[in-house]
């Protein structure tokens, strides 16, 4: 629990997100490849709580192992926060307190989530009113997935995904999450792909690499159709984040046997997301994923971006 949380502390909770399509371009000369990619935030959250402070600190408590987070500047919260205020010409501070939710280095954006909740949550506190183009703005300049954790909902990313377009999404997908105690590097799986495609290894069971999301994919989430969706998920990171990885390979097999409709590395892993016929279905693969000794976790998309809780 909070170890300073004050009365005045403002609460913003931001949403990670699984990528139901990741087509992945060329590398460019930034480091970023182009996407194709649609994103929907599920209901597994970061709350941020931003207390008045002088100067610039954050806490981290979490539901899980947040061991390995940074609380200086490489901190993307961090960073979002001092981004803020240099643009907006803040003098003051404030104190982070991040209560984690969402799997560390698990390709579920919880990094980006935590930049969006602490962007709109000194934006309060400060009363910087930099409105939602103003937050957008800086988001982009903060992560690729930053601008999503903002908006939420099920959105099509483009560019370095972050050029969005919100999708229509009818409905409630049920998901099944299998999260893994070894996370894995954002940088080095794209490094991966890229190594993997200059062998020749990586396309032999992708579709063809045009950079579009195919309209099957946006049909179904129009359509709130989870059966319909379920054989049109893609991700193209796939490939590099089960590379050397038998037990990701071995749990995507186990949720399908188990009874999800299909199973997808989530962004660059390495968690699993199921996608599930309904809540029953996936509270049943959710079980019996547990009883193999693996963590489970049922969710559910779309949700909202970042919002403020009080
Ligand atoms: O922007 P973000 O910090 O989330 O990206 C982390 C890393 O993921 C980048 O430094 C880059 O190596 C890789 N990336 C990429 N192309 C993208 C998004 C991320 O290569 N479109």
């Amino acid at each position: 629990m909070s170890t300073a949380r004050s009365a005045d502390a403002v609460h913003v909770r931001a949403p990670g997100k699984i990528n139901v399509y990741l087509g992945v371009g060329p590398r460019h000369d930034d480091g970023y490849h182009s996407l194709a990619t649609v994103f929907q935030a599920v209901s597994l959250y970061e709350d941020v709580y931003a207390h008045p402070s002088d100067g610039f600190s954050l806490e981290i408590h979490g539901d899980v192992d947040v061991g390995d987070v940074p609380t200086d500047d490489r901190n993307l919260a961090m960073r979002a926060a001092k981004l803020l205020a240099q643009t907006a010409g803040v003098t003051t501070g404030v104190h982070l307190e991040i209560r984690k939710g969402v799997p560390v280095a698990g390709g579920m954006g919880g990094g980006s989530a935590d930049a969006a909740a602490a962007l709109v949550a000194c934006d309060a506190l400060w009363g910087t009113e930099l409105g939602v183009h103003g937050l957008h703005e800086l988001a982009t300049r903060l992560g690729a997935d930053v601008p999503f954790a903002l908006h939420g909902g099920t959105a099509l990313g483009a560019g370095r995904g972050d050029e969005l377009t919100p999708a229509l999404a009818r409905g409630r997908f049920d998901w099944v999450l299998v999260t893994s105690a070894d996370g894995l590097s954002t940088p080095e799986i794209y490094g991966r792909l890229d190594a993997l495609r200059a062998h020749g290894e990586a396309l032999a069971d992708a579709p063809p690499l045009s950079l579009d999301v195919p309209v099957a994919v946006l049909q179904a989430l129009r359509a709130g159709d989870a059966t319909a969706l379920a054989p049109v998920m893609f991700n193209d990171l796939e490939r590099a984040a089960i590379d050397g990885r038998p037990d990701l390979e071995l749990a995507l097999a186990d949720g399908v046997r188990f009874g999800a409709l299909s199973g997808i590395v989530s962004g660059s892993g390495p968690t699993i997301a199921f996608l599930c016929a309904g809540p029953d279905v996936a509270r049943t693969v959710q079980q019996e994923l547990q009883a193999t000794g693996r963590t489970a976790l049922h969710v559910h998309g779309p949700v909202a971006g970042a919002r403020l809780m009080g």
